[in-house]
């Protein structure tokens, strides 16, 4: 890639597109794909190779209570809050080898190609793993960007148990002895500006034939979990009239929730990601159903109307069984404007990379970050628009385009935000 000016460095694709391919053996699945869940043995040792690149080239490594790790070059203002840039290391069950590793991947690639480049900043930078973006090993469902700027509770976060009773806290602990020698990073420490690369998810940019998307917004959203309660019984014995059968309930309840957020413009996204019978058993009648509903909108005030009527709805469509609803998560819609997407658009013009500006349909941590400080996002084209997806994929060449307004964008920031 040609270098545009003075303070700019080039990014090495190969080394990029080879470190993607290291990081997706780890928790790589029979059919492509990455299932690494946070603070897993997988997922810990990403954030240990990555802890030991940064050692080598002496920048520090710091990890914060929530185990969000912080990969640091410093500037020549020492009392300058950091530039950053990162994602997540987390994936889905059945994830793909970039949604969210390849903003980690793409923010230590512009440190190391400064730090090549001898280029001093001002601001420190920062390369960011955030803990737990995905949220589906612990519940209630929780993420680190959010507990870092202080949106979700901390306490209540560690707390949170997995399905073999582990806690955050102690997936903490496991995260912290991997990396005996990394500092300690206080929540809510200030950073001056956040820029976070991912694949776009969704077709765009691919079926326009763009290089990048600056993004505009996040959708709001709402996650909230349903349990209904009846009564185990016999299959054989008990009949229909004296049965408290939860998975019977359940059925119309999400009957009843679908019709709530049929939406005859298709912008309203609704799904019912996990619902679970219980005790599971052929001739028992469930005594138990749970399900979880992701809700999200563009639109504040529909999100907030619609969200909710869903206790209600619930309640009304039970007819024996007891029903409970917790909301786990809410997220009004994040615009991006400012410092940020103005310094990602310059380094895609400068660059002659084709762009285009965009709003995000999937939730990322960017949006709890714009709490404490002016954030935003670049999107790089992804397959098909697949993602949430073992077949998920991207190219080379989209990969170090995105790391590359990366790495300019966070000097343009580092220049405009003096
Ligand atoms: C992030 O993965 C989301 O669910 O939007
Ligand atoms: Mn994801
Ligand atoms: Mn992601």
């Amino acid at each position: 890639m040609a270098n545009q000016g003075a303070r700019r460095a080039n990014v090495d694709s190969d080394r990029l597109w080879r470190r993607h391919m290291e990081m997706a053996e780890l928790g790589a699945t029979a059919k492509g794909g990455v299932n690494r869940a946070a603070l897993t043995p997988t997922d810990i040792e990403v954030h240990v190779r990555l802890a030991e690149w940064a050692r080598e080239r002496d920048f520090t490594v710091d990890i914060d209570a929530y185990g969000n790790q912080f990969m640091r070059r410093a500037g020549t203002i020492e009392t300058a809050a950091a530039v950053a840039s990162g994602s997540h290391s987390d994936t889905q069950p059945t994830g793909g080898r970039f949604d969210g590793i390849s903003g980690v991947l793409s923010a230590v690639e512009a440190l190391e190609i400064i730090d090549d480049a001898g280029i001093a900043t001002c601001h420190p930078l920062e390369a960011v793993i955030w803990n737990n973006e995905e949220g589906t090993r612990f519940s209630p469902t929780n993420l680190g960007s959010a507990v870092y700027v202080g949106s979700a509770p901390i306490d209540a976060m560690l707390a949170a148990t997995d399905g073999n009773g582990v806690t955050m806290k102690a997936a903490v602990r496991a995260l912290r002895k991997a990396i005996p020698w990394a500092g300690t990073r206080d929540l809510k420490a200030p950073m001056a500006a956040f820029v976070e690369s991912h694949i776009e998810q969704g077709p765009e940019l691919e079926s326009e034939g763009l290089n990048i998307g600056v993004v505009t917004a996040i959708q709001g959203t709402r996650k909230l979990e349903i349990e209904v309660i009846g009564d185990e019984a016999h299959a054989g014995t008990t009949p229909e009239r004296l049965r408290r059968d939860a998975f019977v309930d359940g059925v119309q309840i999400v009957s009843a929730l679908r019709d709530l957020f049929h939406d005859p413009d298709d912008i309203m996204r609704f799904t019912i990601g996990r619902f679970e019978v219980s005790p599971g058993a052929l001739a028992v009648v469930p005594g138990r159903v749970f399900f979880t509903i992701d809700i999200r909108h563009p639109d504040n005030a529909t999100l907030a109307r619609l969200g909710d009527q869903v206790e209600s709805t619930c309640q009304a469509a039970a007819s024996r069984c007891d029903v409970h609803v917790i909301e786990t998560r809410r997220a009004e819609s994040t615009p991006f404007s400012g410092a940020v997407p103005e310094a990602i658009e310059t380094a895609a013009k400068e660059r002659g990379f084709s762009y285009k500006h965009m709003p995000s349909g999937a939730g990322h941590d960017a949006r709890y970050v714009s709490n404490i400080c002016p954030s935003g996002m670049v999107f790089i084209p992804c397959e098909h628009g697949l993602s949430h997806n073992e077949r998920e994929n991207t190219t080379p060449d989209d990969l170090a385009r995105g790391a590359q307004v990366i790495a300019d964008t966070l000097l343009i920031l580092d220049e405009r935000l003096q």
